[in-house]
């Protein structure tokens, strides 16, 4: 793993925003793998900025969101749907037809899983998968104890990650219970991925998956075995791990001779 720290969350996002700028300035027709969140909403933020103002363009490029929420409509607006419509894709000239999530509302959520895999694999696979990571260490909606060899399916979502997602529902009882998500093996598969995480509530979380033993209890920790991760952290997120020296040494203020 690479671990990049940069002073705070402003550069953090930055230095993500580079790596898929690169990306898709040197292969058009990337295939992304895209994340929502609040850690991301900057991160969108400031790639339609680079298209605004630098004509970065997503105009071939094909993206998969890794989850949504099971029983929302698309036009729901606590969808991942309405999410990344209003955070990013209506602000860049992607192609809507090449603009992918699961299907929450599909009548057979297991076989809209499948559908998702096998659209993955046609498409040839993810070049570059963004993440972000939650206090229980989920990449996706892959919750602590998920299956490290899992593909896309229905999760259902752990009391945790409903109270930390409550705040975009009426109440805790109107969260949704079950999400479509890839799986862990989904985003192993990718040829590359970055995870982005800043914010002191996220160390804990950090440590374990960088520095923590492989384990399902933590799913984020399978991206040891990620031969291309790039952890992209501001230095509240890397407040708890170790070898802190190490990084820094390796990668002076989050640089990456990769990119700079
Ligand atoms: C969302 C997703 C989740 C989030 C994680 C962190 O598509 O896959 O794993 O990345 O829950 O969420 P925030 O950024 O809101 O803390």
């Amino acid at each position: 793993m690479k671990v990049l720290i940069l002073p705070d969350e402003q550069a953090a996002m930055q230095r993500a925003a580079d790596i898929v700028a690169r990306t898709v300035t040197a292969t058009p027709d990337a295939v992304l793998g895209l994340a929502t969140g609040g850690t991301m909403l900057p991160l969108y933020e400031a790639l339609a900025q680079r298209h605004r103002e630098d004509g970065l363009s997503f105009t071939k490029t094909t993206s998969f969101n890794l989850d949504e929420y099971i029983g929302l409509a698309p036009d729901h607006p606590c969808s991942y749907h309405s999410y990344m419509q209003e955070a990013f894709f209506r602000h860049v000239d992607i192609d809507p037809a090449r603009a992918h999530l699961p299907k929450g509302d599909a009548p057979d959520p297991q076989a809209a899983s499948l559908e998702y895999e096998a659209l993955i694999a046609a498409a040839g696979g993810i070049d570059l998968q963004l993440l972000g990571i939650g206090q229980n260490g989920h990449i996706g909606f892959n919750e602590p104890t998920a299956s490290l060899g899992s593909r896309t399916r229905v999760k259902t979502l752990t009391t945790s990650t409903r109270r930390a997602n409550q705040r975009y529902f009426a109440s805790f009882e109107d969260t949704p219970r079950y999400a479509i998500t890839m799986g862990v093996a989904t985003i192993l598969a990718s040829r590359a991925c970055v995870l982005l995480a800043t914010g002191d509530a996220k160390a804990d979380a950090v440590m374990r998956m960088v520095e923590g033993p492989l384990s399902a209890a933590c799913p984020a920790s399978a991206l040891q075995l990620h031969a291309s991760a790039t952890v992209i952290l501001d230095k509240a997120a890397a407040g708890a791990l170790t070898f802190t020296d190490y990084y820094e040494n390796v990668h002076p203020g989050g640089r990456d001779s990769a990119f700079d």
